[in-house]
Formats: structure tokens, sequence, C-alpha cells
């Protein structure tokens, strides 16, 4: 498994520090764009990550909870190995997205609500590298797992067969529920507030890490 810490629970003064005191236990970092609009709350966006993208090693993954991710996805000066994720609910014409992604040239991720049905991606599957399941509502780091991306994952892992693409799982992840996200299927657990949110952030990751395995 990857853990992926997500940075909207970190200290925003202060992110590239942030980054550095959890990197030893991240494969990769989660950057969550909102836009007040999508979801009701700001964050960062390009000119944050960018800036943040000359300082951190490891992957990004960049997931746009935003209108118009056509508009501002090549906005991100990403590497090749970063991923940028988008809610198929935010554009009526997803394969455009994927190919804008893919030009960057990025890892294309696509992603929904929790309540979005699975079968809104099943057209795309042959041309992403990631599938994000959502397990709260996006928006706000710190709320509660939802059971039912349980069945969510295991799904979509029945949908995806034998192609080659990572199940990344987005919300409420904590010690006590790595292990059965795992055990349905999840490639990447994308951790913020049971990292960021306690008072050793890498000693929290290290134990997340262990709780999954
Ligand atoms: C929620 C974001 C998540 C968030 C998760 O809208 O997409 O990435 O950071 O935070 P926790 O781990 O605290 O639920
Ligand atoms: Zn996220």
């Amino acid at each position: 498994m990857k853990l992926s810490p997500s940075m909207l629970s970190a200290d925003f003064a202060r992110l590239d520090d942030q980054a550095h005191a959890v990197e030893a236990e991240a494969d990769r970092f989660h950057w969550d764009i909102m836009d007040g609009h999508f979801v009701p709350n700001l964050t960062f966006g390009p000119l944050v990550v960018n800036a943040l993208r000359g300082r951190v090693d490891r992957p990004f993954d960049v997931h746009l909870m935003i209108d118009h991710p056509l508009d501002y996805a090549p906005r991100f000066n990403v590497r090749p190995d970063d991923s940028i994720i988008f809610h198929v609910e935010t554009v009526d014409d997803p394969q455009a997205v994927i190919e804008t992604i893919s030009r960057i040239p990025a890892r294309v991720g696509i992603t929904l609500r929790p309540r979005t049905p699975l079968s809104r991606l099943e057209a795309y599957l042959d041309s992403v590298s990631l599938v994000l399941v959502m397990s709260v509502e996006p928006g706000f780091g710190g709320q509660a797992f939802l059971g039912a991306a349980l069945g969510r994952i295991r799904a979509l892992g029945n949908m995806i067969g034998d192609r080659s693409i990572e199940i990344a799982v987005d919300g409420g992840i904590r010690a006590d529920n790595a292990r059965p996200v795992i055990a349905a299927g999840a490639d990447i657990l994308i951790a913020g507030s049971a990292i960021f949110g306690q008072p050793d952030p890498l000693a929290a990751a290290r134990a997340l890490r262990q709780a999954a395995s």
C-alpha cells in the first residue's frame, strides 16, 4: 500500500516544512484544490502547488474539487509521475479533461462524490491511471469515514478487472479503518487529520502504515 498525506490538514504557514517532516513515511503528497463553488470551502491553487513542487521530492496528487477543471489543470506545473484528479460531476465531457491532463503530461485520476454512481466512471477506465474513492463528502478534513465506501471500493475493483489502475481512498482514514480499506482493494490511503492533526505527524504516519499492513 502507498500512503499519501493530505496537506489540507497541515499548517498552511509552513507547508514545505510540514511535507518534509513526514516525507520518510510518505509515498506521495495529496493537494486538495477547492473553489468555494463545487465545494463550500477554499484552499490553494496552482501558484501555491507549483511553488511547493520545487521544494518536495515525492510525487504529487492534485485533487481538483473545482468547476472548470479543463481550464485549471494545465496551470499546474506537475511532473509526469504526478496525478491530476478531477470530479466526473464537474464536466460534460470527461474525455476532453482526460486528454488535456495526459498532454501536460501527468497521470490522469478521476473521482466522484460518495453518492454519485460508480457507473459514471465506466466509460473512462481505459484512459485513467487512478480512481479516487471519496469516503467523505468533499470539502473538509476531519470528517468520519462513510462505511459505504468499502462496498464501493470492492465494486470498483470488479469494474476495473485486470486494467492497471490504482484505487485511492480519501476521507476519514485512520488507524482503526486502514486495514479494512486495504482489504477491500485500496492501493493508496490518503490521510490528513490522522497525520497532521496529531502531535507527532511522522509517528502518526508510521502508525497508520503499520495499521494497514
Ligand atoms: C476532503 C479532501 C480530503 C481530506 C481528507 O474534501 O478531499 O483529501 O484532506 O482529510 P481527512 O483525512 O482528515 O478526512
Ligand atoms: Zn482530497
